[in-house]
């Protein structure tokens, strides 16, 4: 299926490609902008980025495929992503994972069967002062306890 940006979402492409000075160095930009309109990352969206660009496709799948916040197939409506790496570990970060595995009935990568959430496993998400953390979708949810994460996950089922 071909991808298209909407005109409005070329105009904000446009916005950011000046912020740079190189359109390669906008790619996470327009990524972002391309996966807020499809909902995930195509090949056929990859390849219009690239195209918008002006740049090689081998760019934008070497950004995509190297940051965990972009997805290369259809996720649920929330994406939670526990983060497992050293400070979180160190806090617990296993318990709430195997407590959001259980409580969804999905493992890494996989997405409920109506489709509202997807979980990922996740490395350093930027937040190790606050560990140990998860984040739904855009926001972040920090110094959890199993019991919060309960909390969390309910509050949106
Ligand atoms: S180790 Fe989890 S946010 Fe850094």
């Amino acid at each position: 299926m071909t991808f298209k940006f909407t005109e409005e979402n070329l105009a904000r492409i446009d916005k950011a490609r000046k912020k740079y000075p190189t359109a390669l160095a906008a790619v996470m930009d327009t990524v972002y902008i391309a996966q807020e309109q499809n909902g995930y990352i195509s090949t056929e969206v990859m390849e219009e980025i690239a195209n918008v660009l002006g740049i090689d496709k081998v760019n934008v799948l070497s950004v995509v495929t190297f940051y965990t916040m972009y997805h290369t197939k259809p996720m649920g409506k929330y994406h939670v992503q526990v983060c497992t790496n050293v400070s979180c570990m160190l806090r617990g970060a296993y318990e709430l994972w195997d407590r959001v595995k259980n409580k969804l009935g999905i493992d890494n990568m996989q997405v409920t069967a109506d489709g509202k959430f997807s979980l990922e496993e996740v490395e350093c998400m930027g937040a190790c002062g606050y560990a140990p953390m998860i984040s739904v979708n855009e926001d972040y949810y920090e110094n959890l306890t199993k019991e919060k994460v309960e909390e969390i996950l309910e509050s949106l089922i």
